[in-house]
Order: C-alpha cells, then sequence, then structure tokens
C-alpha cells in the first residue's frame, strides 16, 4: 500500500486560511529525483503568491496544490539511476513538487549537502534567497569590486545574502532598512546603512553603480533616483517608470531566480568558511502555515520565516 504522510494542502486559491494539513500520498522519486523527508522548509512570498492567485496568469498548478519550495532535510530514497546522492545524507535545496509535507521530491540539479555547520532550519532560508542575491547582484548586476552598491531591502530574505555577496565581492554597500535592523544590516558587511523610516533614501544616495532592488512599489522611484546616469537597476518586486529609466539611461533587469546545485554547493562552501551568515526570522511547525504566511505577507522583518516540520 502507499505510504501516506502529512502535507499542508491548498484545495483553491485563497488567504492563509486555505492552508489545510491533511494526509496525502507519498510520492515516488523519478528519474533524476531523490525523496527527501523534510525536516525544515523555507516560507518565501512567492509562495503566497502562488496560493491566493496572484501568479495564475503565468504559472498555473493544479488542485490540491501543496506550497513551498526551500527545503532541507533527509534523502529517504533515491529515484532511478541516481547515484549522485544516497539514502541518509542530508540536503537542502528546491522541491518542485510541494515542500510543506513531510516528505517531497526533488530534482538532484536543485539539491546540495547541508553544511554541518548549519541546522536543517537555517539550510532552509538558503535556496531561493541567496540565489536570487547572488543571480541580481552578479549574472545581471554584473556588480564589480570598488563599485557601490544600492540595497534596498537589506534586512529580507534575499537582501540579507546580498548585502553579504556584494561586501564579499569587494563592492561599497548601501543598505536600506527600518531602524530595528540598522544593526543588524551593518553587522552584514553594509558600509552605510540608511534607515528608511526616518531618512529619504533618494536624498541620502546618489550616483551608484547599481541598485538591487527587493521592495518594488514606490522605493523602486528612490531606486533610480540614487542610480548613476547609465548605471543599472535590478528588480525582483515590480517595474519602474518607463520616463525614469529614460532619464537616468538606465539598464533595467528583472529575472526569475533559478535554484541550482553548483550555486548550493559555493553557499554551502561559504557557510563552512564562515564567509556567509543565515538568519531566521522565526519559526513555525508545520500545522501552523497559516500563522506563517500572515506574517510573512506583512512584508517587515529579518531574514526567512521557517516551518519546522520534523525533529
Ligand atoms: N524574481 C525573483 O526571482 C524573486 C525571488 C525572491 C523574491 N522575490 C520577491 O522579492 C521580494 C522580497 O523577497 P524577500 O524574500 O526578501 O522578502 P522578505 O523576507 O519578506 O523581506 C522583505 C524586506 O523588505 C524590507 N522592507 C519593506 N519595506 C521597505 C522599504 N520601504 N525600504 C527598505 N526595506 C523595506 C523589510 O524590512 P523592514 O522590516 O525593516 O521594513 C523586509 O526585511 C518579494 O516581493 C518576493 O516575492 C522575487
Amino acid at each position: 500500500m502507499a505510504k501516506q504522510a502529512q502535507a499542508i494542502c491548498i484545495h483553491n486559491y485563497g488567504g492563509p486560511e486555505e492552508l489545510k494539513l491533511e494526509q496525502v500520498q507519498v510520492p515516488d522519486p523519478q528519474t533524476d529525483e531523490v525523496l527527501v523527508r523534510v525536516r525544515a522548509v523555507g516560507v518565501n512570498p512567492v509562495d503566497w503568491k502562488i496560493t491566493e492567485g496572484w501568479l495564475k496568469d503565468v504559472l498555473s498548478i493544479q488542485f490540491p496544490y501543496i506550497p513551498g519550495r526551500d527545503i532541507a532535510g533527509i534523502v529517504e530514497e533515491v529515484g532511478p539511476g541516481v547515484t549522485a546522492f544516497q539514502k541518509g545524507q542530508a540536503v537542502f535545496g528546491q522541491s518542485a513538487k510541494g515542500g510543506y509535507a513531510e516528505y517531497t521530491p526533488a530534482s538532484i540539479n536543485t539539491l546540495a549537502l547541508k553544511p554541518d555547520a548549519i541546522s536543517f532550519e537555517e539550510a532552509a532560508t538558503i535556496p531561493v534567497g541567496a540565489t536570487t542575491a547572488w543571480q541580481g547582484l552578479f549574472d545581471h548586476g554584473n556588480l564589480q569590486p570598488g563599485q557601490t552598491v544600492l540595497i534596498q531591502g537589506a534586512s529580507g530574505g534575499v537582501g540579507l545574502f546580498a548585502v553579504q555577496f556584494a561586501h564579499w565581492k569587494g563592492a561599497r554597500v548601501i543598505g536600506t532598512t527600518s531602524s530595528a535592523s540598522v544593526d543588524f544590516v551593518r553587522s552584514l558587511g553594509a558600509d552605510t546603512v540608511i534607515d528608511y523610516t526616518s531618512t529619504s533614501v533618494e536624498q541620502a544616495v546618489h550616483d551608484v553603480d547599481l541598485v538591487f532592488d527587493t521592495v518594488g512599489g514606490p522605493t523602486l522611484a528612490s531606486s533610480l533616483k540614487a542610480l548613476k546616469n547609465g548605471g543599472t537597476l535590478v528588480t525582483i518586486a515590480g517595474q519602474p517608470e518607463e520616463a525614469q529609466v529614460r532619464e537616468k539611461n538606465a539598464r533595467v533587469e528583472w529575472f526569475s531566480a533559478q535554484v541550482s546545485h553548483d550555486l548550493l554547493a559555493t553557499f554551502a562552501k561559504l557557510i563552512e568558511e564562515g564567509q556567509l551568515k543565515v538568519v531566521i526570522e522565526a519559526t513555525y511547525p508545520l500545522a501552523e502555515a497559516a500563522q506563517a504566511h500572515q506574517r510573512s505577507k506583512t512584508g517587515h522583518g529579518r531574514g526567512r520565516i521557517v516551518l519546522k516540520v520534523a525533529d
């Protein structure tokens, strides 16, 4: 008889109240997949954007749908022909088939070995956040040592990695956050931290080479004003006004992060070397996924929210 396990499911698009803990059938891992016994799963804004139907025109899902991407856990079973991972290994990465679950299949191309130095909960904060930060700064922003970068949303699940990677690269880093997280962002390696609740970013920052905007909305206008003429704006949370872009001769890059084994392994190495910190904002049990979504939807906080699935 097929094995059953618990997972958070939705049967319709809707708010956090749609997230229900249910018994589901554990899928078999397919070719190039392993089945992971999930210990912890990160909660990303994209998870509630999907469950609330914000992305339904660009991303189709089938109900019942299990949300969640950023997993950390133990390999329970390997799929046909898989030799890259073995049963019993501690891994972290991305599940494409629903991570808010006791078991989930994951592609071997989006998994890496978990660093021993961090817990499963900490590892579950990494995949989407760190990948987005890395690809935004380096692949799309082409950030070089000695350049100045403004990171909007520097205390968030993406921003906290962006500050660390930009500092590691040898750039001069300016980060924006609210009063409570100013010291935190400085501790990540920011040279200058701007409290956006008391200081106007556009008045305080000028002529930066690159802006990485993780906030969107009205913040995008201040991002463009802070940019040097001909500079680059990398945005992951919205599109700026065309007229403002033309005025600054700005290069604007929007992208969707692609988690990969190689990048995850790079992050694991940086963690083992003590060069990269991970930060949990709050931990909830799997059954309280609705409360976790509610908290993530505020758009404020420091670090990544995590669901603990098993000890
Ligand atoms: N395109 C992609 O591939 C991609 C990938 C990942 C994420 N995203 C998107 O990027 C956005 C951020 O994701 P996340 O995971 O980092 O979210 P998050 O963990 O919820 O962090 C949001 C951060 O924004 C800060 N913030 C809010 N208003 C701000 C303002 N006006 N100025 C400066 N900082 C402000 C908050 O800090 P305070 O508490 O101090 O306000 C908080 O730390 C989301 O919209 C997400 O969907 C896109």
